[in-house]
């Protein structure tokens, strides 16, 4: 008995007997009605049924890669984890992915671009779900399903639509950073090769001692960073929507083995107190200054997925797994995180999605979570219940845990207390102003403008005064190339045109 299906042997039922016909169906005479005792027929009819799972919601459309992952530097300063220890080779999969569009949809659409790690450590799976870009929209997760929602479909037409993405985007100015991200070159990244990933929140480290620290993950890529441009990635969406789940499966299929180098920022744990801006808040970067990166290792994508379904569709990757020597920090959109995701699975894939092979740890489990749909691991006749008196292993940890925090006690609901330089506009200011060159504004002004020309008043003006609060004359120059093309729309006027979708 093995756990895969045979494709080389005669065509069995699921059951194992030999099939009768995979071709024709049991009828009375050639013409005549079938019978319900088609046995293979009616598996056949039922299985295809329900050969679908509901796709991600959000981050549908993506493919991914296997690969492994080595530690070169010795950072064991920071963290005991076993994968980060010099000289330690881990398997690991990666799955890149948009997260607006569905499954098929043109995944060169304008969206950012999912960056999902999962490493098969000594000590369970380590996951990190994050992004090409450093930061994200908003830093509550209440927010979340709101933000996702905007950059969907409308309930009545189900077509998307820029005024309420824009809408969303405007309520909620914490936005302009990544949103600033996105209208610039790397909101349309030319592969997933030519890329970075970014954990984008802070994380947690703890080395052997117990010292914690404060970590941030930057995946640079050896290929370099490259984009395309508004017109070749409409030209893309149209001709081929699969364009970059091609290019990464044809070029590991031809041996070019993408790799991207794992650069940490470490901030010590008591720092994080005084910083000048929060250092878990998701909208905002470390200064590099501040905080340099720090070489860890290699990761290197070299082998394609068998079966999409099983090794891809099936995956499940979630910021909840964590091993010894890592954790995660008081960033609430983390915190929410650490709840969905495993949450979604459940739901997405079914209870014991953690026991398909591809989401199935390297090490042994004894977890106390038992039976449910389609559990095939058990823990035979041991106690099902801790502790026990009969011999079965149980954790009893007490007393302050290594990876913690403190925290103030009181239940309230509030945003983050500000700190000097907290604010929501620097950071993008900083970004247009002293990142951007003149072509790259050139083009942001482009992209914004044409992002907008769908959009209807009231947004619309709230569209301008949030890029003139990013800076004032890009702004001017946003609003003036809008106007441009439409006129001296006024707030409260008729809408500009008709929606055309943008993605
Ligand atoms: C509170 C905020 C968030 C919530 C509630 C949330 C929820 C979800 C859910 C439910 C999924 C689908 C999971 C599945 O079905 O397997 C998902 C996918 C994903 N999310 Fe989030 N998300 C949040 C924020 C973020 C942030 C900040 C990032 C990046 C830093 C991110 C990156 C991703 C990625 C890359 C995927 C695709 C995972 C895969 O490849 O399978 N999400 N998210």
């Amino acid at each position: 008995m093995t756990d895969t299906i045979d494709p080389n042997i005669h065509s069995t039922g699921d059951f194992g007997a030999p099939t009768d016909s995979d071709r024709n169906s049991l009828s009375i005479g050639p013409n005549g009605p079938l019978l319900l005792h088609d046995v293979r027929l009616v598996e056949t009819l039922a299985h295809f049924n329900r050969e679908r799972v509901p796709e991600r919601n959000p981050h549908a459309k993506g493919a991914g890669a296997f690969g492994t992952f080595e530690t070169t530097e010795d950072v064991s300063k920071y963290t005991k984890a076993a994968i980060f220890q010099q000289g330690q080779k881990v398997d690991m999969l990666a799955r890149f992915s948009t997260v607006a569009g569905e499954q098929g949809s043109p995944d060169t659409w304008r969206d950012v671009r999912g960056f999902s790690l999962k490493f098969y450590t000594p000590e369970g799976n380590l996951d990190i779900v994050g992004n090409n870009t450093p930061v994200f929209f908003v830093r509550d997760p209440m927010k979340f399903p709101h933000f996702i929602r905007s950059q969907k479909r409308l309930p009545d037409s189900g077509l998307r639509d820029n005024t309420m993405q824009w809408d969303f985007w405007t309520q909620n100015p914490e936005s302009a950073h990544q949103v600033t991200y996105l209208m610039g070159d790397r909101g349309l990244p030319r592969s997933w090769r030519e890329m970075n990933g970014y954990s984008s929140h802070t994380y947690a480290w703890i080395n052997a001692e117990g010292e914690r620290f404060w970590v941030k993950y930057h995946f640079i890529s050896k290929q370099g960073v490259h984009t395309l441009t508004n017109e070749e990635a409409d030209e893309l969406a149209g001709t081929d929507a699969d364009f970059h789940r091609r290019d990464l499966f044809e070029a590991i299929g031809r041996g070019e083995f993408p790799q991207w180098e794992l650069k940490v920022q470490v901030m010590p744990y008591e720092d994080a107190k005084t910083y000048r801006i929060n250092p878990f808040d998701l909208t905002k970067v470390w200064s590099h200054a501040d905080y340099p990166l720090i070489p860890v290792g290699t990761m290197t994508l070299d082998r394609n997925p068998k079966n999409f379904f099983a090794e891809i569709e099936q995956a499940a990757f979630a910021p909840s797994n964590t091993v010894p020597g890592t954790g995660i920090s008081p960033d609430k959109m983390l915190l929410g995180r650490v709840f969905a995701y495993a949450d979604a699975q459940r739901a997405r894939i079914g209870t014991n999605y953690a026991q398909l092979p591809v989401n199935r740890p390297v090490v042994e489990t004894n977890s106390y979570t038992f039976d449910g749909h389609m559990s095939y691991l058990n823990s035979g006749d041991a106690p099902v219940y801790a502790p026990n008196s009969f011999g079965r292993p149980w954790a009893d940890e007490v007393g302050e845990v290594d990876n913690s925090w403190e925290s103030d006690g009181e239940l309230v609901r509030a945003a983050y207390t500000l700190r000097p330089d907290d604010d929501d506009f620097s950071q993008p200011g900083h970004l247009v102003r002293d990142v951007f060159d003149d072509a790259a504004r050139e083009r942001f002004v482009e992209t914004v403008a044409g992002a907008l020309e769908p959009v209807i008043e009231p947004v619309l003006s709230n569209a301008f005064q949030y890029w003139k609060n990013v800076d004032a004359e890009i702004g001017a120059r946003i609003e003036a190339a809008v106007r441009e093309r439409h006129g001296d729309q006024q707030p409260g006027g008729t809408p500009l045109k008709e929606a055309t979708p943008v993605g």
